[in-house]
């Protein structure tokens, strides 16, 4: 499943790939965003190696006890040994990643991102849910949160949720690809 924050017009990150443009949006209720009950069901994850390096370089690796790849062409992630659980994968063959994933450890598998991670699980018919918070801000440019190009797929809204808490306001939208 996808699982993102976007712009109203669906971008994760300004050009510069930084994330300081979310902290406009840490409101006190907004705070958590139902977040650590998804994690909770989160099983693994996949996630782009840009979006690798830019989570390990906040610190300490988040996703401990979770079994995570990351995608890459390249042979290595560099130098230092990557956190415990935390694999290379050229992406070859999506579908079994995936059910490599799921054999090894309960629960779903988080899409992390970037948009050429979901630009390549959409592409080959991979994606199951799409979780998305809007943010009440239109970035204008930037790194998209679907990349073009994959076939065209069917949605059904699940679940709609607003979060007001005093700031200007957040929707998240759950979607089921049919
Ligand atoms: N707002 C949010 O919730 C959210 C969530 C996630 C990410 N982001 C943002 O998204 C940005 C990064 O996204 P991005 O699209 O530029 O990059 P990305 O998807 O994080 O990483 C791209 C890299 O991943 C590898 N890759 C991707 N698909 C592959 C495939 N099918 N097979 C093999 N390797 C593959 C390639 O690595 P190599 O170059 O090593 O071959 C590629 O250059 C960052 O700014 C981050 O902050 C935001």
């Amino acid at each position: 499943m996808i699982y993102a924050a976007s712009s109203l017009d669906s971008y994760l990150a300004p050009a510069d790939g930084s994330v300081s443009w979310l902290e406009a949006f840490g409101t006190d209720e907004a705070a958590d965003l139902g977040y650590d009950a998804f994690l909770a069901g989160i099983g693994s994850l996949v996630i782009g190696r840009t979006t690798y390096e830019q989570v390990l370089g906040f610190g300490e690796w988040p996703y401990h006890g979770k079994p995570t790849t990351v995608l890459t062409t390249r042979e290595s992630l560099g130098d230092d040994p990557p956190p415990p659980g935390v694999r290379t994968d050229h992406g070859d063959d999506l579908a079994q990643l995936v059910r490599a994933l799921q054999d090894e450890a309960e629960g779903a598998t988080w899409l992390v991102g970037g948009g050429t991670v979901h630009r390549a699980f959409l592409a080959a018919g991979l994606v199951d849910e799409i979780w998305t918070h809007v943010m009440p801000v239109l970035l204008g440019s930037g790194v998209a949160m679907f990349p073009p190009a994959f076939p065209r797929q069917s949605l059904t809204l699940l679940e709609s949720r607003t979060y007001h808490g005093g700031g200007p306001g957040i929707v998240l939208l759950r979607y089921r690809v049919d």
